[in-house]
């Protein structure tokens, strides 16, 4: 695709990758995705914001060839290292003999590991200048952890142009670039959020009060459309979504569950009924069948978990270490964490779930309740009196 102005000598230089479907391995991305790149050329001196992933590198040289000669580049601002922005850096500074690197401290360590030499760059602080000439000014916005410890934004005071990198960006290819032009794509900008920066929701709520005062017309991210119709409006669903739910009354439990032969789904009821019971809100889940953001959001404003898994060779089953698996980046400290299952001769998985819930700092204080086969009601009645415990483990109760 051809460069695109998307403000006063500021152009899109970067590419499309429509075939796209996985993304960093674990992310979805059913309309592809875009490399956006943006060359400056406001000012007396031509800026390039961010380059492409490596294999898109002649594409994007093109484009940035085709509106200026390669020496009359001065700086390569880094908003982030990832290699889908900065694959191309190496080369690119080569074809770009004047141009100097331009970044935050934690981000220079970043550049020099992937480029395996020093490239001199110009350090940049929250609040630093770059006056390029003829009135353009950069502005830089110190945001880390959106979602590297790297991250910065870049602000062209004169036309009011954000450049935020993976912030307010999404999988999203469609050659019309513009937020008004494309078809509705709020699902992908939903799912870039969740997958991407909901981990991170105390430094996105930063991000956005350090960039609340700024005259905003564009905001121009690194993948998906640029946002020119009303760029506040995806900062305040950013916002949302990163503000956290309010203290409900009730304190609540969730309990999980993966079931061959509903043994372990019959327990699942009963922790539930006895929480219930103590005047806990519980919600029961079959972790095979349910979504895993939906889960994960749940998890995130619970007091307490319990996960149960039947022992399939030895082990818990697979959905049940996939949700686990993606727990890392929550806050779980404090929460409760209790662990159940029927087996058949061996039992491991409870034991092995308790484990894995410790590690994620959990508080495990039950032992794993373990049945079996088919529940008698002697289990049961265990299981009610486990769902009552960490009903007051969670604080359910207690007014
Ligand atoms: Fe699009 Fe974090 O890279």
């Amino acid at each position: 695709m051809r460069p695109v102005e998307i403000g006063e000598g500021v152009h899109w230089v970067g590419a499309l990758d429509p075939q796209l479907r996985v993304f960093d391995i674990i992310m979805k991305a059913d309309h592809g995705t875009t490399y956006n790149s943006y060359l400056v050329t406001a000012g007396d001196r031509a800026a390039v914001v961010d380059t492409v992933k490596a294999p898109f590198y002649e594409e994007f040289l093109e484009n940035v060839r085709s509106l200026v000669d390669l020496r009359d580049i001065s700086y390569v601002v880094v908003n982030h290292t990832e290699p889908d922005h900065s694959g191309s850096l190496d080369r690119f500074l080569r074809d770009a003999p004047n141009a100097r690197v331009v970044c935050d401290r934690q981000c220079r360590n970043f550049v020099r590991n992937i480029l395996n030499r020093d490239v001199d760059p110009i350090l940049v602080q929250d609040g630093d200048t770059l006056d390029l000439g003829g009135g353009a000014v950069m502005r830089f916005v110190h945001a880390p952890f959106l979602h590297w410890p790297d991250t910065m934004f870049t602000y062209l005071e004169k036309q009011g142009i954000l450049f935020t990198c993976d912030f307010l960006g999404a999988h999203y290819c469609d050659d019309r670039l513009f937020d008004d032009l494309v078809d509705d794509y709020s699902h992908a900008f939903e799912y870039y959020y969740l997958v991407i920066f909901r981990p991170f929701k105390k430094y996105v709520l930063e991000a956005l009060d350090k960039i609340e005062g700024l005259d905003l017309r564009v905001i121009a991210p690194s993948h998906g459309p640029v946002l020119r119709s009303d760029p506040r409006a995806y900062m305040e669903k950013y916002r949302q979504w990163s503000s956290r739910p309010l203290p409900g009354e009730e304190k609540s439990l969730l309990v999980f569950y993966a079931s061959a032969y509903g043994n372990t789904a019959a327990l699942a009821e009963k922790i539930a009924e006895g929480a219930r019971s103590e005047g806990a809100r519980v919600a029961v889940m079959d972790v095979a069948a349910t979504d895993l953001n939906l889960m994960i959001d749940r998890i995130e404003a619970a007091d307490g978990i319990a996960v149960g898994s039947a022992t399939i060779n030895g082990d818990a089953v697979e959905p049940v270490w996939f949700l686990l698996s993606h727990l890392a980046t929550l806050n779980l400290k404090g929460k409760v964490g209790a662990a159940f299952g029927s087996y058949g001769w061996s039992g491991e998985a409870p034991k092995l779930i308790a484990e894995r819930l410790r590690g994620l700092k959990f508080k495990v204080e039950e032992e794993p309740l373990r049945v079996n086969l088919v529940p008698t009601e002697e289990d049961l009645e265990k299981a009610v009196e486990l769902g009552r415990r960490l009903a007051r483990a969670v604080g359910a109760g207690s007014g």
